[in-house]
């Protein structure tokens, strides 16, 4: 059984698209899931919902999330942000393999499930899994109530609003907010400074307008898509927190355009897809203003050596040193949080290639929104 959300039973107002109407909500959703999360006087996340205390946050020695499509690569994302800010170990799994490989349960783990709908049959069965062994569980989920969401430990509403449309959007933001605020409570109960915690709180809350000026972009990004929907095949590359960004993006691009998208690791296209790169196969490389710039930019003119139409999603600080680029520029942030900055703009390129495809956009073909199956 699979569960479609019926369209008609909500309203998309003037927009021709759920979709759409709900990449324009994403400040707003983003303003909901931030507030009364934030903690200025200790400069930490006050997420009463963890039900952990601050001794119990201490003794995580590992985190562990979980979650499938969409929710796995924001998962990636998430478990990079909290490996970086509070230093536990941390990485994300498919949890649609989770169960199928005898998994060594921890009871020092914190496991993170992620789920838009609170109903993924995987990401449950992978909690119940992990329950059954002893291990302590929260989630991070949208719908209130959800089998996921009852079948927790604790966890964080995302408080993203009813999300319709098969491809998510705002829920994926909002989760990416979450595993922030989460990174936070962990780095400040240990040795994350007070000047660090407010300098990622006051990114975070200026991140809604943020994200506001890129949607703000719509007609550029709108031209960029429609000659990329002539593509027939697409790479999307990054690097450490660009790689999961490009999963994203090509994951997008894949549900709604139908387009062969790839993501890969920057760092692995010499080691064999160079060999695909022509000018029949467009890339979108991810290249934030961080520490990897430099080794980014190289990787580049090896794309454009070979022919390969380039698209780079970057900021404006960033030099192209003469390689022939379309550039998408995303506003700054603090470097931590670039990822979902980065991510917005591949969900709206893809938004506008399907339109450009005549497809339809909210309910594509062979998916459901959520997967209840194994
Ligand atoms: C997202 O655009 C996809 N439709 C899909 O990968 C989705 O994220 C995945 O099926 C998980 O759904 P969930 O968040 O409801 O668990």
């Amino acid at each position: 059984a699979r569960v479609d959300i019926d369209p008609s039973s909500y309203d998309a107002g003037d927009h021709e698209s759920f979709m759409h109407k709900e990449i324009l909500e994403q400040p707003a959703a983003a303003e909901r899931v931030l507030r009364g999360r934030l903690d200025q006087r200790f400069a930490t996340g006050h997420l009463g919902g963890l039900n952990l205390d601050a001794r119990e946050l201490r003794e995580i020695k590992r985190i562990k999330v979980l979650g499938c499509g969409s929710a796995y690569y924001v998962g990636q994302m998430g478990a990079t942000l909290i490996e970086e800010l509070a230093r536990i170990p941390a990485d994300a799994e498919a949890a649609s393999e989770f169960r199928y490989r005898n998994p060594i349960i921890e009871p020092d783990t914190l496991y993170v499930a992620v789920s838009q709908s609170g109903e993924t049959l995987d990401t449950l069965l992978a909690v119940q899994e992990i329950r059954r062994k002893g291990g302590r569980t929260i989630g991070l989920v949208n719908v209130v109530g959800s089998a996921i969401a009852r079948e927790v430990d604790g966890g964080i509403y995302l408080h993203a609003g009813p999300e319709v449309a098969v491809a998510s959007t705002k829920a994926l933001t909002n989760m990416y907010l979450g595993f922030a605020m989460l990174a936070l409570q962990l780095g400040r109960v240990r040795d994350m400074s007070i000047a660090d915690g407010r300098r990622l709180i006051g990114a975070l809350e200026a991140l809604p307008r943020k994200i506001e000026e890129i949607i703000a972009t719509d007609d550029h990004l709108a031209g960029v898509a429609e000659r990329l929907a002539e593509a027939e095949s697409l790479f999307f590359v990054g690097r450490v927190r660009g790689f999961p960004v490009a999963r994203e993006g090509a994951q997008k691009f894949k549900e709604i355009s139908y387009r062969h998208a790839e993501a890969y690791q920057t760092s692995e296209l010499k080691h064999g897809p160079l060999a695909l790169i022509s000018p029949a196969v467009p890339t979108i490389a991810i290249v934030p203003d961080d520490e990897l710039v430099e080794r980014n930019v190289a990787a580049l003119h090896e794309i454009a050596a070979r022919k390969g139409p380039l698209v780079v999603v970057t900021h404006d600080s960033v030099p192209l040193r003469g390689i022939k680029a379309e550039r998408i520029v995303v506003p700054r942030s603090e470097v931590e949080l670039d990822p979902i900055l980065l991510t917005v703009p591949l969900q709206i390129l893809a938004y506008h290639a399907a339109r450009h495809l005549g497809h339809d956009i909210d309910k594509p073909r062979n998916l459901a929104k959520s997967v209840t199956v194994e």
